[in-house]
């Protein structure tokens, strides 16, 4: 059901957006969140802490072309994932991807188990779709669905994280419990819409969140300069 959040944050937002290209992406999203973070001001949520899961996420692109779809597994205590994405499922998801990322030490591992071979990077931009940040912004409460009907209606937080230098605006939809539901990450030329379903508040294997022997002992990959590196860029 993330996508009953999905389908009401196209509403606000992609919608209004398709066709348009570069840097108008940027510039608009900044316009509306500076209104609704106006109309929000006042209210003093602070940011809630997403808890320990596992689902389904899907990554949709700038064309709304499915990217990629696959299975996490979070560790929020700890800030570890593991992404597992599945060319096989349906959509045409075009990316096979399996991340390990420790976003407190600022590691990704890119892993190909099929050749045992590995890539380590490092990160600058620690933000991902898998737990709120510490510097999100309140936005608004909303409702997908109907308020007012029993159990036909899914309410919902929105927040905004801005990046200063980073070139990206990022905003995450939450359950009123601190899972997060939709993640929409912007850049001036590019967008991309994470979704999580089916999510269980617990790790299944936690092996998976751990570095495998053949990726062990390298070195990260070096930065080019003046860029800078996140989780999201393995997706744009
Ligand atoms: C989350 O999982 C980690 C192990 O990966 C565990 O140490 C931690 O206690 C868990 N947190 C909660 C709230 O269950
Ligand atoms: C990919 O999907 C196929 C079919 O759904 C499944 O058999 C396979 O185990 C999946 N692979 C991974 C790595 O999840
Ligand atoms: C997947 O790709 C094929 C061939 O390009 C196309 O015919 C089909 O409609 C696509 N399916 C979806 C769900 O986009
Ligand atoms: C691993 O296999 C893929 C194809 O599955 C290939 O493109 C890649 O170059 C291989 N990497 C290494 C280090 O052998």
């Amino acid at each position: 059901m993330g996508l009953v959040a999905f389908v009401d944050i196209l509403f606000f937002f992609y919608l209004k957006l398709f066709g348009e290209r570069g840097k108008m992406y940027a510039a608009v999203l900044l316009f509306v969140f500076v209104c609704w973070t106006a109309t929000a001001h006042g209210d003093h949520h602070q940011p809630c802490r997403s808890p320990n899961m596992t689902g389904l996420a899907s990554v949709m692109g700038t064309r709304a072309e499915t990217r990629a779809n696959g299975a996490f597994a979070y560790d929020s205590m700890n800030k570890k994932l593991r992404f597992q994405s599945n060319v096989t499922l349906p959509f045409n998801a075009s990316l096979d991807l399996d991340l390990l990322v420790f976003f407190e030490e600022g590691v990704l591992y890119k892993i190909d188990s099929k050749n045992q071979s590995c890539e380590k990077k490092s990160l600058q931009n620690r933000k991902h779709p898998f737990a709120l940040p510490t510097d999100a912004t309140f936005v608004s409460t909303m409702t997908s669905g109907s308020a007012s009907i029993e159990g036909e209606g899914l309410k919902f937080q929105i927040w905004t994280t801005p990046t200063p230098g980073f070139k990206s605006q990022t905003i995450m939809c939450t359950t009123m419990g601190c899972l997060p539901l939709s993640t929409f990450h912007v850049t001036e030329s590019s967008m991309l819409m994470f979704s999580n379903m089916n999510v269980e508040l617990d790790i299944k294997d936690p092996d998976l969140l751990l570095v495998p022997p053949f990726c062990q002992g390298l070195h990260a990959e070096e930065t080019p300069e003046g860029t800078v590196y996140g989780f999201f860029d393995e997706f744009l």
